[in-house]
Order: structure tokens, then C-alpha cells, then sequence
């Protein structure tokens, strides 16, 4: 074979090679949807962990629900609006982008919501919650934490890490490849916070240069269970 033919040959069998990785990839992500579509499709993802549905540790006595912001009631709606805005307007007037309380409202109201909240049982009102979807994210099948606000109150009490982990179990459980979320680097309390919850630096976070800083980070913990079957095309 003169060095023509073989050059010929080579170029056909990567061809071949980007065209079985491309097929592969595209069954990938068909994968990582179906099972993105088959989390959203359950009416209580919590209900399969009935011992993560009380939290009653240091001083707190309360109770855990999960729904989808459709089901979830107005005044429960409105309460977690009014948190985010009391707990995050300052953080967003001091981010790049400012505080844009429409903006805001449009998103926690997409029918891809959920809603993870936590009631104090005696007094019957709400003092957590957090806004997550299972989404896909950057080709990966993921579950998103796009809020986690608690009340003052319970501040430091561990409950912020508890609905971490019940996040954790609702995204592992339902083969979710990583939970992912955004925070502000100029959030110390949320940095220190997720830090300890062993969140590190997602791939897809920006990266600051000469030319572009940026005032937040992505945040992730990999599914351990599942490793990374993304191709490199
Ligand atoms: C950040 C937040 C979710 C933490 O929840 P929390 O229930 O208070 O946190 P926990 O009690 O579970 O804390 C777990 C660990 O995180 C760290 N941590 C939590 N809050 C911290 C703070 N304010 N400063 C430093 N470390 C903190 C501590 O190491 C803590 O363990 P320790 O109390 O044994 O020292 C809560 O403070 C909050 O809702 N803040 C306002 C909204 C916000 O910033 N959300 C996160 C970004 S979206």
C-alpha cells in the first residue's frame, strides 16, 4: 500500500471512529433525558425516604414536604418569594447583575420548579425551602439547587445541611449525575456553608482572566455511584 492509500485508510477509520462516539453521545443524552423526564414525572420524590420527612434536632421540631410549584399553595408560594428577596436582594445589588425581582419571580414559578419546604410543627409555619429542578445541565442529567433560603431563626442548626442531603438522596436516587448550584463569591456564610456540605468547583464554573472576572461559582457533588460516561468528541 503506497503512503496515499494508507493516509485514505487512517482518515476513513476516524470518520468512522467520530461517527460511533457522535452515535454514542447522542444515546447518551437521549439516556440522560429519559431519566430527567422520569424524576420530574413523580408526584413526591420524597416519598420514598420516610426518615428524612422530621428534622427535630437542636431545638427544631419540623417537617419536611416536596412539590412541584403547581401544587404548592400560594401562601407557601409568596412566603418563599418574600424570603429569597429579604435573604438575597443585598447579594444581588452588590453581583453583576443586580436585583431584578421579576426576573426572580418568573423563575421560581416555572412549571420545572420544585419545591423542598420545612414546616415547624408546632407553630405550623414554614421556616426553609428550596426551589430545585431535575434538569439537564451542560449535556449532563442533573438536579439543580437554584435556592436554599432558610429563616433566620434556624439559622446554624444544621437543618441547611439535612435539605442538602435530602437533595442528595432525591438526585442520586433518581440517578441524577451530580447536584449542581450557583453562588455568589461574595456570599462567605453560603461559600463556608456548601464548602462544609462538600461541594467543590463544577466543571462548568467560569474562570476568571485578564479580561473577565466573575462574581459567582458553580458548585457540584458528583453521583459517586455513576461515573461519567460523556465523550470527548
Ligand atoms: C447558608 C445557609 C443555607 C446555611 O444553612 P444553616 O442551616 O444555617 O447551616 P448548617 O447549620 O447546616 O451549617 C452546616 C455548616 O456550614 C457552615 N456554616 C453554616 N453557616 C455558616 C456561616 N454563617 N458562617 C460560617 N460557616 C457557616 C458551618 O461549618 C456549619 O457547621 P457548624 O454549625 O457545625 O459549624 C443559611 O445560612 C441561609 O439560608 N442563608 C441565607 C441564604 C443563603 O445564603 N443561601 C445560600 C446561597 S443560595
Amino acid at each position: 500500500m503506497n503512503e496515499r492509500d494508507l493516509k485514505k485508510l487512517k482518515s476513513k477509520k476516524k470518520g468512522k471512529e467520530r461517527r460511533a462516539a457522535q452515535k454514542a453521545e447522542r444515546a447518551r443524552l437521549a439516556a440522560a433525558q429519559l431519566l430527567v423526564n422520569q424524576a420530574n414525572a413523580q408526584t413526591d420524590p420524597l416519598s420514598k425516604f420516610p426518615s428524612f420527612i422530621n428534622y427535630e434536632r437542636n431545638g427544631l421540631t419540623s417537617s419536611l414536604i416536596c412539590k412541584k410549584v403547581k401544587e404548592l399553595e400560594p401562601e407557601l408560594l409568596q412566603w418563599a418569594m418574600n424570603l429569597c428577596k429579604e435573604n438575597m436582594r443585598p447579594l444581588y445589588e452588590k453581583s453583576n447583575q443586580g436585583w431584578h425581582e421579576d426576573e426572580k419571580v418568573e423563575e421560581m414559578t416555572e412549571d420545572a420548579a420544585w419545591y423542598l419546604i420545612v414546616l415547624d410543627k408546632a407553630a405550623n409555619k414554614p421556616l426553609a425551602f428550596s426551589h430545585f429542578r431535575f434538569d439537564m445541565d451542560y449535556g449532563d442529567e442533573v438536579l439543580y439547587c437554584y435556592e436554599l433560603q432558610l429563616e433566620e431563626s434556624c439559622r446554624r442548626k444544621g437543618l441547611g445541611r439535612f435539605m442538602m442531603q435530602v437533595l442528595e438522596l432525591m438526585a442520586f436516587s433518581n440517578q441524577m449525575q451530580k447536584v449542581v448550584l450557583t453562588v455568589f463569591k461574595h456570599n462567605p456564610d453560603g461559600m463556608n456553608f456548601f464548602k462544609k456540605c462538600r461541594y467543590d468547583i463544577d466543571e462548568t464554573s467560569p474562570v476568571d482572566s485578564y479580561e473577565e472576572t466573575f462574581d459567582y461559582c458553580i458548585l457540584s457533588k458528583m453521583n459517586k455511584m455513576k461515573p461519567t460516561q460523556k465523550t470527548s468528541l
